[in-house]
Formats: structure tokens, sequence, C-alpha cells
């Protein structure tokens, strides 16, 4: 019988309550204890914590967010705070730590373990999918879902009107909601800060489907675009172009909301391993997804290796469909 702890760190995801769930039913049925810290590292600062049992999870598998709380905790990243939250989890003698978040988040995770000797593993959950070693993060699904769903409400007006829309998605450094979407909502371009922007190549693409009678037009431009956010992208091809547009950014609304089936499923597979991955004695690793079987990587390389992941298939798929 051990004791572990679980946090949620930086932006929160749909499925992080799935897998909190996940993990705290795993532990409890093998007799082990799990606390939360609330707030992400920030509760582990602040010693913030609560127990979680079957019970306390209960009707949470459904809901977007995290129960728990995140944070982005400046704190956390002084080593000598570090070395207290050491103190505090041997102090409460925790055996090991459940991280779910991006590689950021894992940064902090290996840091606690190297420095203070804390066993820790990771779980990704992030809607920017740009995580080393997993094909998919928890609350990525979710977030496209959540995007497609808005382009093509967006299409409705953009087909009755002919004006072009220019739809933000997120994804800080990552395109992948900006391509996933964009193809399952058939945009008309997707800018992706994986490849450079060319913003005369694409007057010169809407100008050819305008010509040919095209009439909604939907770029999608990630937030993380060298070219700029979607207002900026849309100045650019104004100067070039004369052809009223309109400006959709999504922000946080792909953040919140139900998660899916899908990022429900990815959050009960990785929750659960990392519990038994810890009761086993392993650390320094995250539980993620490979070819739809659950698999470990080594912290080390996933935040090594962190955004190296751009999908150029998808990025010309995006562009033979886009006529
Ligand atoms: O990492 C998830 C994410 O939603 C990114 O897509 C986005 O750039 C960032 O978080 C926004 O962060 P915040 O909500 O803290 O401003």
């Amino acid at each position: 019988m051990a004791r572990f702890g679980i946090l949620t760190s930086g932006g929160d995801a749909p499925g992080m309550n799935a897998a909190i769930r996940a993990a705290v039913r795993t532990a409890t049925s093998d007799g082990h204890e799990i606390i939360a810290y609330r707030n992400g590292y920030t509760g582990l600062v602040e010693q913030r914590w609560t127990e979680l049992d079957e019970r306390t999870v209960s009707n949470i598998i459904q809901l977007g967010g995290t129960i728990i709380g995140t944070s982005r905790s400046k704190a956390f990243m002084e080593a000598s705070v570090r070395a207290r939250c050491g103190d505090h989890l041997k102090e409460m003698g925790i055996e090991g730590l459940i991280v779910i978040g991006g590689d950021g988040s894992f940064r902090g995770a290996l840091a606690l373990q190297d420095e203070v000797g804390v066993k820790v593993v990771g779980v990704p959950g992030t809607i920017d999918n740009d995580v080393f070693g997993t094909d998919e993060t928890i609350g990525f699904d979710t977030a496209v879902n959540t995007a497609v769903e808005a382009i093509d409400r967006v299409r409705d007006t953009g087909e009755s009107t002919g004006m072009i829309f220019y739809v933000e998605v997120m994804g800080r450094s990552s395109g992948a909601i900006a391509l996933h979407a964009g193809v399952a909502g058939g945009a008309a371009a997707v800018l992706a800060p994986e490849t450079p922007t060319d913003v005369d190549d694409l007057v010169g693409r809407l100008k050819r489907s305008i010509e040919r009678g095209k009439r909604s037009h939907i770029i999608i431009v990630s937030e993380g675009d060298e070219a700029g956010g979607a207002f900026a992208v849309a100045d650019r091809v104004g100067e070039k172009l004369d052809h009223e547009y309109r400006v959709v950014i999504l922000g946080h609304t792909q953040r919140g909301g139900a998660p899916t089936a899908r990022d429900r499923l990815v959050a009960a597979f990785c929750g659960s391993r990392a519990v038994e991955a810890l009761a086993e004695g392993r650390s320094g690793i995250m539980v993620g997804m490979q070819d739809g079987q659950v698999a470990e990587t080594p912290l080390a390389r996933v935040v090594a290796e962190a955004h190296s992941r751009p999908e150029t298939d998808l990025l010309a798929l995006a562009r033979r469909l886009s006529r």
C-alpha cells in the first residue's frame, strides 16, 4: 500500500478529469491512497491538498476543465522552492507524483525527480497535441471537434454572403489543431507555425477561387503562425485583395466543454497506467498512446524533443483538397 500525489498543470484540457478519475480508481482499487494538489504546482508549493477516493471522483468523467484546478506556477521554477516541495512530499509519505500537463509541466516534474528524488510519472494533457512520445494528448480531440463545429457554422455565413473568413485556433507553437480542424472543416487554407506562410501565394489562391465562383473561403490561422494571428493575416491579405472579410477568434472556447469519447478513453488508459507504473517503482516516464497502445517514454526524451513533429502530410493534404 502506497500513497501517491496527483496534480494538473498548465492549460486545462477536456479529459483531465477523466484522467484523475482513472488514476484515483486504479489506485484505490489496488489499496493505495491518492491525494490531489490544488491548482497545479501552486498547490504543492502552498501545501494545499485534498484526499481523493472513489466517490469524490464520481460524475466527473464528462466534465471539461479540471476539478482540482491548474496553474502555470512561476514559483515552482525556483530550485529552492522545489527543494521545499520535496521535503513536504517526504513528510507526507508520498511515494510518487502524477503530473497531468504538457511539456513545460514535465520539465518541472523531471527537475523534482532529479533534485529531490521524488518518483514522477507524466500524463499528456493539453489541447495542443505537441507532446513527444504520444500520438494524442488528452483534450486534443475535443478541441478539434469544437473548432470544426465552429467552422461549420461560419461556413453557413460564408456561403451565404461570399465573405472570406479567417478563423484563429489555439496552439501556441503547434499547428495541430489548425491542421486537423482545417482538413476536417474543409478549409481553403491552413496557416500553421511549422511551415512558412506565403501571403502572396494565399492571395493568388483566393483570387483564383473567387474567379471560379467559389463562395465560402475559410482560412484557418493557428495563433502561433509566424505571419501573426488571424487579424494580422487578414490585414496583409486585405492590402492585396479587395474582398470583404471577417475574423473569428475561437480562443478558450476550444479549451472547455465535455470531453469527447476519444479523450475520455485516452485519459482512462493513461491515468490508470500512470498509477500502475508508480506502484511498480518506475519513474521519470510519460505514459502516452502510440499506435493505439499505451506506451511509456522517458520524460527526458519527451522534453528534449518537444515540438519536433510537424505534420507535413496533413499540411499537403489540406492544400490538395482546398480547391
Ligand atoms: O497550451 C494550451 C493553450 O491553450 C495554448 O493553445 C494557448 O496558446 C495557451 O494555452 C493559452 O494559455 P492561457 O490560457 O494560459 O493564456
